[in-house]
């Protein structure tokens, strides 16, 4: 509904303007004074529409520049609905806080791939399903164990994850539905087993196999923390926090590494390898490394007496404040407040995390401070979400392999949309070139001493030049030949301890 205006005119005015409403956009060329009328669709315009605006009819029709997709649509989409400012998240058209509360993260997991509520039957199946493929080829064991003792259990899923694709050549046949679903089943089911077993690696720990009598989080907590005991029970109250968690971190529309998923995807390569490009691109600490990030700050803060000056730190623009702002939410992130519930859970039986106190009273202070007043940034999913893997007993390292795990459903989603979406192409954004015209190659003979620092038209010094002395002092650094084998072993440990 529209409220009325400042300048009510009447409605005789009103239904006159209604009747000359219409759902397009006029241009106006300066360059050439043509007028052009773009449609308008679902709140967009079709940047195609664009092409057709040109200074003259051999020339190149004008484009939109949107560095980072600020104001892109890429796609049209069912799937998750956000609301930024009323802090509003959407799973099919349900709403996160009674999926949380209500759901479990296989059910939501259903939801997001097929559209609707599973009846009680079909969850049945689909739990079955994805049971029963939880167990990875004995080769995957082998290959993680070329791993490095210290490899960051991240790395080492984004590599396993496309390397699952040698193993079934099927998945090749991406407009097969038979062939997608069997997919869907083994990355669900597959994901929570090479992050325990990469885990495990790195702490030094024979890999736990799945266990099928138990719920999805309760075999990824067995498989992580099982040791001698013949039969692992997880703790109910974790593993449905951590289903909870699953929930929050299932999807979240076109974020970086769904992005990521659709673009890789959309050369048509195997579900399995364009996991992997979405894996790599939810480990930077702006997207699911954040979580991580946040408690190497929150431990490098130290104390609440040090918040102040880490805060100022922040504010000059030396380090951000990592779990804070988002892209889209400008008001509150909804998962956040779950999570700073469940947190409470938690805690009432792990004993609190001692970083909370420095979280809250960081949170505090930022909340009114007018840095992150005036630039909406307020805590978002990982601010909280890395206190309570803490707690839990989940190492840092493997809280982005935490976020993979669920996201693996929304990523899912996404793909398959993608796939059966006509208007979908292999995606190929435009560039804006700035560089050289068109010269001709110069003999190396003939070329000057000191390379041309000529500037190019965003004047940026277009050549490196030579190296100056700390450069030229860091390249050989770098290049230096190989240490003594002695120094190699000089303050490493060759394996980890089980912890
Ligand atoms: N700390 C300090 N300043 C910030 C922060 C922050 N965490 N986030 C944004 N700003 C400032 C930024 O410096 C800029 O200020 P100015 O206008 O003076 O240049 C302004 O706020 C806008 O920032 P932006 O980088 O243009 O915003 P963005 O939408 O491109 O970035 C973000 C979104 C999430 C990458 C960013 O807020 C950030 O780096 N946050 C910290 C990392 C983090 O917590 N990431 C997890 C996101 S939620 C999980 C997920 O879905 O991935």
């Amino acid at each position: 509904m529209q409220s009325p205006g400042p300048l009510d005119l009447g409605p005789r005015v009103r239904i006159l303007l209604c009747t000359m409403a219409k759902d397009t956009l006029t241009v106006t060329d300066n360059r050439t004074g043509r007028t052009y009328e773009i449609p308008i669709e679902h709140g967009a315009i079709r940047a195609r529409d664009l092409v057709q605006i040109r200074l003259n009819p051999d020339g190149g029709g004008l484009a939109s520049y949107d560095p980072a997709f600020m104001n892109t649509a890429s796609c049209r989409s069912r799937i998750t609905y956000i609301d930024g400012d009323a802090g509003v998240l959407l799973y099919r058209g349900y709403p996160i806080e009674q999926l949380a509360e209500r759901s479990t993260f296989l059910e939501t997991a259903y939801l997001l791939v097929k559209g609707e509520l599973p009846s009680a039957l079909r969850l049945a199946q689909w739990t079955h399903n994805i049971t029963t493929h939880t167990i990875v080829h004995e080769n995957i064991k082998g290959f993680m164990e070329g791993f490095r003792y210290d490899a960051h259990p991240m790395g080492m899923l984004v590599a396993t994850v496309g390397a699952l694709s040698t193993f079934y050549p099927d998945a090749k046949l991406i407009h097969d539905p038979e062939s997608c679903r069997t997919q869907t089943h083994r990355l669900i089911a597959k994901m929570p087993t090479l992050a325990a077993f990469a885990y495990r690696h790195a702490a030094g720990m024979p890999y736990a196999y799945p266990d099928n009598d138990l719920s999805y989080t309760g075999n990824f907590l067995s498989m992580m923390f099982k040791t001698t005991e013949l039969k692992y029970r997880p703790n109910p109250v974790l593993e449905r926090a951590l289903d909870v968690l699953f929930i929050l971190h299932a999807d979240h529309e076109q974020n970086c590494s769904t992005n990521a998923m659709r673009s890789i995807g959309s050369s048509q390569v195997d579900p399995y390898s364009a996991l992997a490009g979405a894996c790599a691109a939810l480990y930077g600490p702006l997207h699911g490394g954040a979580n991580e990030a946040v408690l190497r700050m929150l431990r490098e803060i130290g104390s609440v007496a040090r918040i102040p000056d880490y805060l100022a730190r922040v504010k000059a623009g030396e380090v951000r404040l990592m779990g804070f702002g988002h892209r889209v939410y400008k008001n509150f992130d909804p998962r956040g407040k779950i999570i700073k519930q469940l947190a409470h859970e938690v805690f009432a039986l792990t004993g609190k995390n001692p970083l909370t106190d420095i979280a809250v009273e960081l949170e505090r202070i930022a909340l009114e401070d007018d840095y992150f007043v005036s630039r909406k940034l307020y805590p978002n999913v990982d601010f909280y979400s890395g206190i309570i893997y803490q707690a839990m007993g989940f190492p840092i390292d493997m809280f982005p392999v935490l976020f993979a795990i669920p996201r693996t459903a929304g990523w899912i989603a996404q793909w398959l949309e993608m796939v059966q979406d006509d208007e979908q192409k292999i995606a190929r954004p435009k560039q804006i070139y700035l560089g050289r015209e068109r010269r001709d190659y110069v003999p190396v003979e003939s070329r000057p001493a000191r390379p041309d620092r000529r500037r190019d038209s965003t004047g940026r010094t277009s050549s490196l030049g030579w190296p100056t002395w700390p450069t030229t002092a860091c390249w050989c650094w770098l290049n230096r030949p190989s240490p003594p084998r002695w120094m190699l072993h000089v303050g490493r440990r060759t394996s980890r301890a089980p912890r």
